[in-house]
């Protein structure tokens, strides 16, 4: 069970083929989520344009914030293996006094491959998914330091598809 503020901020963390989206799709409203292909589309035409990818996260963060200021739940669906990225999204939170938490989708990087190969939206090779399992491997003992007031790591398939998010009240 993931117990998240009906308020909060929450961040998914996972590298490419993880399933953050998939996640996403299953637990929350579409208008819930805030994803960073979808403003990179929006700042581009392309969902994959990296070099759009300074706008579009402008562009997500300032929703997020309208958002939040509303007193609505975001979900960020970007990989969010950068510190400074995070701390961000820590950023956006504390401005609106909103919880900002992370949900972590740990899974192995050969099944994310597979899953990541089987796309014709995704062209990255092999070691762009390694780099990626590493800075995860390295973000996930530092999320708590970072500002993120729950750190909920999904280890594994099985416990990413068996999840269910429970909304603790604020008040
Ligand atoms: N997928 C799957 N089984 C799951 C989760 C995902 O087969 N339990 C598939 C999806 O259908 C998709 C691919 O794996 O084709 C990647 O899942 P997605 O949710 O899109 O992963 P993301 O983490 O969002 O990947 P990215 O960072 O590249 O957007
Ligand atoms: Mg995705």
């Amino acid at each position: 069970m993931i117990d998240i503020p009906e308020l909060a901020l929450v961040a998914l963390v996972g590298i490419s083929g993880s399933g953050k989206s998939t996640f996403a799709r299953t637990h929350f409203r579409p208008t819930q989520v805030l994803s960073s292909d979808y403003f990179r589309g929006l700042i581009a035409d392309d969902e994959n344009d990296q070099s759009a990818s300074a706008d579009a996260f402008d562009a997500l963060h300032y929703v997020a914030g309208k958002r939040l200021a509303a007193g609505r739940l975001t979900v960020v669906d970007a990989t969010n293996l950068q510190k400074h990225g995070r701390a961000e999204l820590v950023r956006v939170a504390r401005e609106h006094d909103v919880l900002p938490v992370a949900i972590v989708l740990d899974v192995p990087e050969a099944l994310a491959w597979e899953r990541t190969e089987a796309r014709a939206d995704r062209d990255f090779g092999r070691p762009v998914l390694a780099r990626m399992h590493r800075d995860l491997r390295r973000s996930v003992g530092s999320l708590a330091r970072e500002g993120f007031r729950k750190v909920h790591v999904l280890r594994g398939p099985e416990a990413i598809a068996a999840a269910e998010i429970r909304y603790e009240r604020l008040f």
